[in-house]
């Protein structure tokens, strides 16, 4: 591997070679199979998962690692290409990562969607310039479109609980939230569990689809992989017989880069809160999944998070070691 920078382009049997690595690490530990190696963490944006179990995976194996938040206690970061420096940054990611990955053997870079540019995001522009300059492997930490290491920790998490990976359906539902949300997280949900075989379904209230290129890279995969991938904005029947009950909140496509009308189109939708009645049709074993922070009583109610059918903390551990088979591929 000469990075991970998204599950796009990988073959299923080359995930689960990866995740059947994951499992390995968590039975066996290998303290010194990194020993002496660096990895780099460039934080853009806040996170408490993925910070810490990169640093907690590395030390596992033997590595270290460290940490740079741009503006909190280092300089902040240009990342715009071409502008001239006369605001707030005092240096140009161009400089700065070549200079972070000078000191490490690998560098993950966090840099969530601009909001503003839906094309620039879903291109993943801002992301893919500072790869384009990081002459050692990058790890995407979550960019713009696409959170992989997020949905490695989802397959894994299904596979450890014995769901099948073919013909079982897997609903990925929009659910409210007070602020427009990223696109990346249901774009790599849906792209994982449909790489991964699994019968998709987007559930969405109207003017909520996702772009037309998210759609179609899950489709590209499920081809693939002998799934598929369908949306409606029908809750009853996408829940009926549903295995997974995937919730995510999302920007409205349609209003992307304009919070105030955003905040409008979604005013009538707060009863789209996950709560029990939402598995009255769903299958007996169904389960709650959520990649976190959760907002409790306005993405999902308390009696699901907390009650049986909820593994997101299961999903949190798991980011540790499918990060760590990743790291291990990368530098062992
Ligand atoms: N799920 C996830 O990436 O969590 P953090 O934003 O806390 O890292």
């Amino acid at each position: 591997m000469k990075g991970f920078l998204g599950l796009n382009g990988m073959e299923p049997g080359e995930v689960r070679e990866l995740l059947a690595l994951a499992s390995r690490l968590e039975r066996s530990p290998e303290p010194e199979a990194l020993k002496g190696r660096i990895l780099a963490l460039l934080f853009f944006n806040p996170s408490l998962r993925t910070l810490a179990s990169f640093q907690a995976g590395m030390a596992r194996l033997g590595g270290s690692s460290f940490v740079i938040s741009p503006g909190q206690g280092t300089w902040l970061l240009e990342t715009r290409q071409g502008v001239m420096m006369d605001g707030a940054a005092a240096e140009h990611v161009r400089e700065a990562i070549p200079v972070l990955a000078s000191y490490a053997d690998a560098l993950g870079i966090r840099s969530f969607a601009g909001g503003t540019d839906l094309q620039a995001d879903l291109e993943d522009a801002a992301f893919r310039s500072m790869v384009e300059v990081c002459p050692v492997p990058a790890i995407n930490l979550e960019s713009a479109i696409d959170h992989p290491c997020q949905a490695l920790a989802d397959w894994k998490t299904m596979d450890d609980l014995e769901i099948p990976a073919r013909g079982e359906k897997f609903v990925l539902t929009w659910a409210w939230h007070p602020k427009p949300l990223p696109l990346a997280v249901p774009a790599a949900a849906v792209q994982m569990a449909a790489l991964r075989g699994m019968d998709v379904t987007v559930l969405r209230p109207e003017g909520f689809a996702l772009p037309e290129p998210v759609m179609a890279g899950a489709r590209a995969a499920a081809a693939l992989a002998g799934g598929s991938v369908r949306e409606t904005a029908d809750r009853g029947e996408a829940l009926e017989g549903a295995r997974v009950i995937y919730a995510k909140s999302w920007t409205s496509p349609l209003h992307y880069g304009d919070p105030q009308a955003e905040a409008g189109f979604r005013a009538g939708l707060r009863d789209w809160c996950v709560g029990d009645d939402w598995f009255a049709t769903a299958a007996p074993d169904c389960r709650f999944m959520h990649c976190l922070p959760v907002r409790r009583n306005v993405v999902v109610k308390d009696s699901v998070l907390d009650g049986p059918r909820s593994v997101v903390v299961h999903e949190a551990r798991n980011r540790m070691w499918a990060q760590m088979a990743v790291l291990h591929r990368l530098l062992a």
